[in-house]
């Protein structure tokens, strides 16, 4: 066999074609369609399929968090969630946090406080950020530490990273 056929001489686009499935998304608020291979990763999907490029890959391998997206509610690792098993699902991106044009408080306070050098695990960082104060389970910096701890970050922004996330902490607890 060849390398680029597989059993029964097919072509590895036309077992692409033949094996793709609908999957309908909820993405920063918008219904998206796509029709795609049923191993394509959701990080994936956002990527490739929709353009939406804010959320990164780095490790692929769900040891990294740049790629963390919030769904239903619970920060994932994108790259580890296949895109078909979350169909009816809703996503937010790290695109979709901004309300009218109005950073989310957690954006903001990684802006305030440089919470990051070249930003590359920057969205995953926020995304992650978000969920952990709605989760409340995060109170001090030692809790923080810990319950960020899946979210590398490879420049070790890390005591800017923790900063904000207790201004955004603060902030969010203000708000009525
Ligand atoms: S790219 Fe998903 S955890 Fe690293
Ligand atoms: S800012 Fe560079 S990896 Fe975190």
């Amino acid at each position: 066999m060849s390398a680029s056929t597989f059993p029964g001489g097919l072509k590895p686009k036309s077992i692409t074609k033949s094996a793709a499935k609908p999957v309908t998304l909820n993405v920063n608020g918008q219904d998206r369609r796509l029709t795609i291979a049923p191993w394509t990763t959701l990080l994936d999907a956002l990527r490739d399929h929709l353009d939406l490029t804010g959320t990164k890959k780095g490790c692929d391998h769900g040891q990294c968090g740049a790629c963390t997206v919030i769904l239903d509610g619970r920060r994932v690792v994108s790259c580890l969630t296949l895109a078909v098993m979350k169909d009816g699902a809703k996503i937010t991106t790290v695109e979709g946090l901004a309300v009218d044009g109005a950073l989310h408080p957690v954006q903001q306070a990684f802006i305030d406080h440089d919470a990051f050098q070249c930003g590359y695990c920057t969205p995953g960082q926020i995304c992650s950020a978000v969920c952990l104060i709605a989760e409340g389970k995060a109170k001090t910096a030692d809790e923080i530490r810990e319950l960020m701890s899946g979210n590398i970050c490879r420049c070790g922004a890390y005591p800017n990273i923790v900063a904000a996330i207790h201004q955004a902490m603060a902030a969010m607890e203000a708000k009525p």
